[in-house]
């Protein structure tokens, strides 16, 4: 059953900055987002670089559902799910390959490429010539569509179409990766499960407070060089004074409205981008190469703040795109205390092998099962997660409040999505949190897209 509207009213209030713990570990909570949000929901699934030939397929997950996108003889793509319309085995154990046709383990019954039933044992003598094929092919998905080589699904035949779902933030977004050259996926998708809820994987992307505190032991390990600012200013050595007149140092900008370092996108549906500009980054000497930004094709596509903006955008509910490491990564929710992590990382078709095995490099030591940074930031959403459920513990409200009330939202028209110019900033964590509370009402797409249309402050 529905949790009542009064009831959620209360999880998320955007005017106090705060959210109710219990959405980090409640499993009636969980069971509804898997119905509203993923049961809903345009989710990613891969990018057609991974299934450029007939017969290539992928497996992918939309909520507990398992996908096989599949591409077909005429090159178009399918996505079906992957279960057998005999007794629901996975008609497919593999997580990618090429296939001619998908036969089930159990008994036998054999699909093609489009999910069609052509094969079943014992059809004359068992069957009696009396089962109907064609209506127990394997089922597809409601929609599905591809931006910029981004393959998109969604269960619901009434989400409106996918550019218009993913908005000027998500479609930005997906620009800043597609936009860097002809990119195909790197092969090999690195998988793990950090044991916290989904949500603190997704308020952590946005986060720019934390990495001077949490990550700096791969800082002072080099492993990450730190932001040097172009205009002299010492951005690792922010200094914002604590309660007590102690100093604390943070990296990534000052939360002063009159130097705003960082450019924050709002949109529709819940997406949202939060970041350093290119100014305030520099090139993380030379680790980054912007040069693209200025390209005839990055000036179409992107409007004036966009070609500024290295932060990290969500399409929602759970695709963070990190364009300085040409990364995307999926935060699939397994469970209410079980997040399982995804990365796929991309590469110019034309890169040469040394330019392939740094990318390759970058992306096991940064982030992933062997990456430094997410196993510090899992450690912290681990026990995040925890204190969530302790009788005492869950009563505390999660506290938003940096820069609250203060984030003017300019929306000029132009391509640049609704955006706001500031320092450090929590507005996208909590854009998420109350665009999170309107999917899971579960109210129409109408109803939706006007909940989730940026405020003009926040
Ligand atoms: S479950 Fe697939 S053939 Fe029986
Ligand atoms: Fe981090």
């Amino acid at each position: 059953m529905a949790i009542a509207a009064e009831k959620l009213q209360q999880l998320v209030s955007l005017d106090r900055g705060e959210i109710d713990r219990s959405i980090f570990s409640d499993s009636e909570i969980f069971e509804q987002e898997i119905t509203s949000i993923f049961g809903r929901s345009w989710l990613f699934l891969c990018h057609e670089s991974q299934i450029a030939k007939a017969g290539d397929f992928f497996e992918a997950p939309m909520g507990r559902d398992n996908v096989l996108v599949v591409r077909q003889k005429d090159g178009g793509i399918k996505g079906l799910l992957n279960t057998c319309a005999h007794r629901g085995n996975a008609v497919c154990r593999a997580e990618e390959g090429n296939v001619k046709n998908f036969m089930c383990t159990y008994h036998g019954w054999t699909y093609d490429l489009a999910g069609k039933l052509i094969g079943v044992p014992g059809l004359q003598e068992l069957y009696h010539n009396e089962l109907d094929l064609a209506a127990h092919g394997l089922r597809e998905v409601a929609q599905l569509d591809t931006y910029r080589g981004f393959v998109f699904a969604t269960a619901d035949r009434d989400a409106p179409p996918l550019a218009e779902f993913l908005g000027r933030t998500g479609r930005a977004g997906l620009e800043m990766i597609a936009g860097q050259g002809e990119m195909e996926v790197v092969p090999g998708i690195q998988k793990f499960v950090i044991p916290c809820n989904w949500k603190f994987a997704v308020d952590n992307l946005f986060d720019w407070y934390h990495p001077q505190i949490t990550h700096l032991s791969a800082l002072q390990a080099g492993l990450v060089p730190a932001p040097t600012d172009p205009r002299g200013r010492q951005m690792s050595a922010t200094g914002v004074a604590g309660p007590d007149g102690a100093e604390l140092e943070l990296m990534g900008g000052v939360a002063n409205e009159d130097t705003p370092d960082q450019i924050v996108f709002l949109d529709v549906f819940g997406h949202a981008l939060a970041g350093p500009t290119v100014e305030t980054m520099g090139n993380l000497d030379g680790a980054v190469d912007h040069s693209w930004r200025d390209t005839p094709r990055a000036r179409e596509a992107l409007g004036p703040m966009a070609r500024r903006a290295v932060g990290h955008t969500n399409i929602f509910p759970t695709l963070w795109i990190a364009p300085e490491i040409r990364q995307v990564s999926l935060r699939v929710p397994r469970g209410p205390e079980l997040t399982e992590i995804w990365w796929f990382t991309f590469v110019p078709r034309e890169a040469g092998p040394q330019e392939r095995a740094m990318t390759i490099q970058a992306a096991i030591h940064v982030f992933g099962p062997a990456g430094a940074l997410e196993q510090e930031d899992g450690e912290n959403w681990t026990q995040s997660t925890i204190q969530t459920r302790g009788t005492a513990s869950r009563m505390i409200p999660q506290a938003l409040k940096m820069n609250l009330g203060r984030g003017k939202i300019v929306d000029d028209d132009g391509q640049d999505p609704p955006y706001i110019e500031c320092g450090i900033n929590e507005h996208g964590q909590l854009w998420t949190f109350a665009s999170w509370m309107a999917w899971l009402s579960g109210c129409g797409w109408d109803e939706l897209r006007n909940r989730t249309t940026p405020p003009d402050v926040i």
